[in-house]
């Protein structure tokens, strides 16, 4: 810790020097808990931090519109215009990397989740699900079947580890939440939580904002604070003692993600990439989703809160949105080239922009919580490494199969607890029959079969299939076919071994 003389003169020299104004009222162990803080901010920094924030909220950087171009649809994967055959290739290609301890998965869960308006990390987050799991649950329960599938493959033991970067908001409520349940069923020495770092949110003055008399309102740097976490938290060195050669980040709230799917993994080792990016078809032009394109010949994504609305609304000839690759934040990358930017290119990584109302204390020491905006929140974006990839592929998924993200609370017509649930219950519903299930509706009824992804998220029964029993839709034929199903119906590890011995 530093000394409180050695703060002063660095906090006066950042012009920060009314950070301490309320020094003299605090406690005892608030003054050693906020000279902690203090010690742990990038001092030398923060002059250039705070000058920064503002010069960029006054002038914010020029629109890329005037540039950019769709990524041309030859250099875009993609499941549905690729044949079975390739397909299947890639499956396979990502599954002997797996099954050789190649791949490792990293979430991304150190945001807060104020959209969807709850205190505690989002993947802790129950949608209602027939048997109740949490969005951390569903994710740990496919990792583990992965590794089963791959090593059964292969003939081998195999471990995909599971990186967590969190902050210091998600850090302990996660670890606890794993705890207690016993990290679901994963080795816990196989699951690597770190924390990003915090950086000071600024007035628009240029001055750093006062929370509390002894706190200052700190928010996380950004998912592309993942590049300095990286190295902070050796997990660069993890990944190389572990031998994991690609990593599939992504993010912690889409209900559908395929955690190392080896279809994605496959695809880009096969390109030789160092560097890829899932995508969907964007849904309409408003949609909260970047958009990966080219800006001026090199690979970018282009933010949804930083696109011109008349961009994002150009449609072509057969009246298809021009920029319709809906980035999904499902990113692919080597340890070479994550590594490299480690060293050479996290330096120049972007500074985005965040305006935001951010609670204060007045000069009286009083809390306020603005009713406009007051503050403004610098990060950076986990994407916004891709101009610096040699080798970027972009693959492009299913919806209906892939996508299907919970952001806002109930109510909203998108991205909700209630389509997150829908559409994993439609995904299982579609799973069932194609396996030879008939499903029944609560009267008895025989549901209508729906095989077709294009039926849209609206399940027509209440059918929910553990990721332990399938990852994928892979494997229920011998469970399932020619079965008449009453609904609700849930197929977990027990009653799939029931349907066995029958
Ligand atoms: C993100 C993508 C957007 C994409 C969309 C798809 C970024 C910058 N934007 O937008 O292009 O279309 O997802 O759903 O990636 N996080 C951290 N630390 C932070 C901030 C966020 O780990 O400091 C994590 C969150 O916990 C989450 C992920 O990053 O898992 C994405 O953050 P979120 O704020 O949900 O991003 P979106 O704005 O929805």
């Amino acid at each position: 810790m530093l000394s409180l003389e050695r703060v002063e003169r660095s906090l006066e020299s950042a012009g920060q020097s009314h950070v301490l104004q309320f020094w003299s009222e605090l406690s005892e162990e608030d003054r050693e808990g906020f000279l902690q803080e203090l010690s742990q901010l990038d001092l030398d920094g923060l002059k250039e931090h705070c000058e920064g924030a503002t010069r960029a909220a006054a002038s914010p950087p020029a629109s890329l519109d005037q540039n950019i171009e769709p990524v041309p649809p030859e250099f875009i994967g993609s499941v549905r215009r690729s044949d079975k055959r390739s397909l299947s290739e890639w499956e396979n290609e990502g599954l002997l990397q797996i099954s050789g301890n190649q791949v490792g998965v990293l979430l991304l869960a150190g945001g807060q989740g104020t959209r969807l308006g709850v205190q505690y990390p989002k993947g802790m987050y129950n949608v209602g699900l027939p048997s109740g799991k949490t969005l951390y649950q569903i994710q740990a329960e496919r990792i583990h079947n992965i590794q089963e599938l791959a090593g059964r493959k292969h003939g081998s033991k195999c471990t995909v580890p599971w990186y967590i970067m969190t902050s210091e908001f998600t850090l302990a409520p996660t670890e606890k939440f794993f705890k207690e349940n016993n990290y679901f069923g994963l080795e816990p020495s196989n699951i690597v939580m770190f924390e990003q770092r915090m950086i000071p949110a600024v007035t628009f003055d240029g001055k750093v904002i006062l929370q509390g008399k002894g706190k200052i309102a700190m928010a996380p740097d950004g998912n592309g604070g993942l590049y300095k976490a990286l190295v902070d938290n050796k997990v660069l060195e993890d990944m190389k003692k572990r031998g994991v050669e690609y990593l599939h980040v992504y993010c912690v709230d889409n209900i559908l993600v395929k955690m190392a799917d080896p279809v994605f993994i496959g695809f880009c080792v096969s390109k030789g990439a160092d560097c890829g990016a899932k995508v969907v078809e964007k849904a309409c032009p408003a949609e909260p989703v970047g958009v990966v394109c080219r800006v001026q010949g090199v690979a970018q994504v282009v933010e949804y809160s930083e696109i011109q609305p008349e961009t994002a609304e150009l449609r072509g000839p057969g009246g298809e949105l021009v920029y319709s690759a809906g980035n999904i934040c499902n990113h692919f990358f080597t340890r070479a080239f994550l590594h490299d930017v480690a060293e050479k290119f996290e330096a120049q990584l972007k500074q985005h922009v965040a305006i935001k109302k951010v609670p204060f204390v007045d000069t009286c020491g009083n809390p306020v919580k603005p009713t406009k905006p007051n503050g403004i929140k610098m990060e950076k974006f986990v994407f916004d490494v891709f101009p610096f990839s040699r080798s970027f592929v972009v693959f492009e998924v299913v919806r209906g199969d892939e996508f299907s993200p919970l952001k806002n609370a109930d109510g909203a017509a998108t991205d909700s607890p209630t389509t997150a649930r829908n559409s994993l219950l439609a995904q299982h519903c579609r799973w069932a029959t194609a396996a030879g299930a008939t499903l029944l509706d609560e009267h008895g009824n025989a549901l209508p079969p729906t095989t077709s992804v294009s039926a849209g998220n609206n399940p027509p029964a209440q059918c929910e299939i553990s990721p332990l029993v399938s990852y994928f839709g892979e494997g229920l034929e011998p469970l399932l076919k020619g079965r008449t199903l009453p609904t609700p119906f849930i197929l977990d590890e027990k009653r799939a071994k029931e349907l066995q011995a029958q």
